[in-house]
């Protein structure tokens, strides 16, 4: 696919988030900013069986970043936390489909895996404190 069609698709993303809100009883939400602009994202997800069974987020900040979020629920939705796990930066970048993002632009497009990662950190951590930090250790957490 050409740039343009992909920037149509982020824009899209931005200017209609798919699965933005909050979730009435989340099994773990994560806030996380982007410290060198401030923009933000909030991830409510709910697990059941293994799986992602809900997910939903919040977030203010620019086009990359918010649509990198709404492409990234619709990418883990029904999916195992196993996926979830060893997704990598790769696969957003590619899922976004822009190739020459600078540094600044590539944290705007992964602010939401950092948010989704940490949300799994938490919700094991939250049931056994071990699996967390396994989790955390492991190549690709982040
Ligand atoms: Fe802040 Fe993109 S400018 S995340």
């Amino acid at each position: 696919m050409s740039d343009d069609i992909y920037r149509e698709i982020i824009l899209d993303h931005y200017r209609n988030p798919r699965n933005k809100g909050r979730l009435p009883n989340p099994d773990v939400s994560i806030h996380d900013s982007n410290p060198l602009c401030g923009d933000e994202i909030d991830m409510h997800i709910r697990v059941e069986e293994d799986k992602i069974k809900d997910i939903k987020f919040e977030g203010r900040g620019c086009a990359i970043s918010q649509a990198s979020a709404s492409m990234l629920t619709e990418m883990v939705l029904n999916k195992p936390l196993k996926h979830v796990k060893d997704l990598v930066k790769e696969d957003i970048l590619e899922n976004i489909g822009l190739t020459n993002l600078g540094p600044a632009r590539i944290k705007c497009a992964l602010l939401s895996l950092k948010v989704l990662k940490m949300s799994m950190v938490k919700y094991y951590a939250d049931r056994d404190p071990e699996s967390a930090s396994k989790y955390q250790n492991e190549p690709g957490a982040f």
